[in-house]
Formats: C-alpha cells, structure tokens, sequence
C-alpha cells in the first residue's frame, strides 16, 4: 500500500463530495424530496466508486475535472441502490451511513422517490459533460447497462428471490454479486476508460473492475458477520437475520477472507502494463478493499 493512499483517498473524496453538493442544487423542486436526496447523499460513504472513475480516467489521459460529472453520477446511482435496498421491502434496515435510514426519516413513500430521482438525475449529470459527445455516451450507456435489469436491479431481484430460500450454489452466489454489487464497480473502471477515450484498455479496466467488485461484496458479506456497526454505520447481522445468501454463510469466514484477497491479486495484475501515481492508488484500493476485514 502506498504511504499516502488514506490522504489521496480522502482528498479525492471530497472532491465529489463537493460536486455532489452543485448536483443537488436543483431549481424547483419539492423540498421534501431535496432534503430527502440531499440526507443519503450527502452522508458520506467510502466514495469507492466515483474514486475508481476518477483513477481509471485519469491513468488513462482524461482531465480530473472533465471525469468528475461521472463520478458524481456514480455515487447518486449507488445511493439509490442503497435507499432502495434498505427499505422494508428489501433488506429492512434502519441504520446506513451511520444514521437512520431513508424511509425512517422521510417515510417509504418519499424515499422511494428520493431514489428515483437520485438515479434519473444522475443521467441528467452524466450528460452534462462536455468531454466529446461520443465517449460521453459510450460511457452513458455502459453505466446504464451496470445499473439496469442486466446488471444491479437485476442482482438486487436475485438476492431477494434468493433471500430464504436456502437454494443457491456457489456459482449462483458469484453470479448475484457480479449483478448486484460487481457491475457498477466495473462500470465505475469502464465509463472511466471510455471517457479517456481509449478503448482498447476498456477490456482491462473492466476485468479490473469484476475482480475488485467481487472482493467488494465478499468484504462487505464478513463485515455483516465480523463488523462493528459504529465502524460500519450500518447494522451488522442483517444478512444473518433475514437468511441471505452470503460468501460467509457457503466458505466460512477464513475461506471467504482467502478469496477476497484472491480476486484483489487478480485486480492487482489488471494494472501491470500501467505507469503512474494512478497506477499505484488503483493498487492501493485493491488492498484497502480487502484490508477492511482486518
Ligand atoms: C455498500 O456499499 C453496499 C454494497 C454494494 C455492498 P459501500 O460499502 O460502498 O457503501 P458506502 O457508499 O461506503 O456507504
Ligand atoms: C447491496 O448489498 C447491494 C446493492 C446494490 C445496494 P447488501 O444488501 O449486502 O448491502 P448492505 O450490506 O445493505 O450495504
Ligand atoms: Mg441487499
Ligand atoms: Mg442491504
Ligand atoms: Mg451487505
């Protein structure tokens, strides 16, 4: 891990914290629904994935400043994922990013919205860029296939069919998690690339991208078991509570931690034929992804 990965991390996430904020600054809108997005937005998170757009962008020839409309669109499509995942009908939870959750706050109704709008937004955003029209749609276009049927809501429909069921192998498991928590991720390296107009690395960023997405929700799975919901700011044993189907829950814990650090050295080779302080941060975050869990 490079020495000063936590100060670029930090610093990078401010950033889009800070164009976060212009994003939301939407004219005419019913306060409720503002507050409501502003409240989950605006609470802070690891910023992983607009962090990855930014990198993969950057090491690849883009301006930081032209990479950071997707960045932020990112992060407001991962926050919807996240208001719309804690709701009673999904997973059910109270507590995300260290306070009540959406729809304890603002109701189901409005958060429901809040999450619509948070999405559709984010297209609005995307599209704002003024980077060349065809790499802005290349890069459109992909995060919307990660986001859709075929990627996240697709995953999200797995988990929850699942949830219960007991019925899942462990092919299926890793299919769910490249739906759900994979394909963003990936999009997050991919529209990055795309933006700087190279697409010959896409197929590297991409590969990037699965690897680290996969040790991601192994993470995220042994921290449900092993976390502590102050460090976490979300409940722990959620997925044990309501039977979900977990890494955890098919290897054990050492197994699962083992294949986690696997796929972030499979991540870790995505970045060989790189130069760069980019190329050293993208390195970094393979480890901070895993080193989570210690
Ligand atoms: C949590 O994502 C949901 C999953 C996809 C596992 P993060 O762990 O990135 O959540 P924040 O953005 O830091 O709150
Ligand atoms: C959520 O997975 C993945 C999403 C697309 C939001 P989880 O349900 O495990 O995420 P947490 O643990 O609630 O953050
Ligand atoms: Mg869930
Ligand atoms: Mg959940
Ligand atoms: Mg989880």
């Amino acid at each position: 891990m490079i020495r000063d990965f936590k100060t670029i991390l930090t610093a990078l996430a401010e950033e889009v914290q800070e164009h976060l904020q212009d994003c939301l600054k939407i004219e005419g809108i019913p306060l409720d629904l503002q507050k409501a997005m502003e409240y989950s937005l605006l609470a802070g998170g690891k910023k992983i994935r607009p962090v990855l757009c930014l990198s993969w962008g950057e090491m690849l020839g883009a301006d930081r400043k032209e990479l950071l409309h997707f960045a932020a669109a990112l992060e407001m499509i991962h926050t919807y994922s996240l208001v719309h995942d804690d709701l009673p009908a999904m997973d059910n939870d109270d507590l995300r990013r260290g306070r009540p959750t959406n729809h304890k706050m603002f109701g189901e109704a409005v958060a429901i919205l809040a999450g619509d709008a948070l999405l559709t937004q984010a297209f609005f955003v995307m599209l704002g860029s003024s980077l060349p029209s065809e790499r802005v749609l290349a890069a459109c276009r992909e995060v919307a296939a990660a986001a859709g049927p075929q990627g996240m809501v697709g995953g999200q429909c797995l988990d929850l069919m699942a949830t219960g069921m007991g019925s899942m192998n462990l092919e299926d498991l890793k299919n769910m998690h490249a739906l759900k928590t994979g394909a963003l991720i990936r999009a997050s390296c991919t529209s990055g690339a795309l933006l700087a107009g190279d697409s010959a690395d896409v197929h590297k960023a991409a590969s990037y991208g699965t690897n680290i997405g996969l040790a991601f929700q192994i993470v995220d799975d042994i921290l449900d078991v092993t976390g502590d919901e102050q460090t976490l700011g979300k409940p722990v044993g959620s997925d044990l509570s309501s039977d979900k189907s977990t890494y955890p829950k098919f290897l054990g814990i050492e197994q699962s931690k083992a294949m986690a650090q696997d796929s972030a050295e499979l991540a870790k080779a995505c970045l060989d034929e790189y130069h760069g302080p980019q190329k050293e941060f993208l390195k970094s975050l393979a480890q901070y992804i895993v080193d989570r869990i210690y």
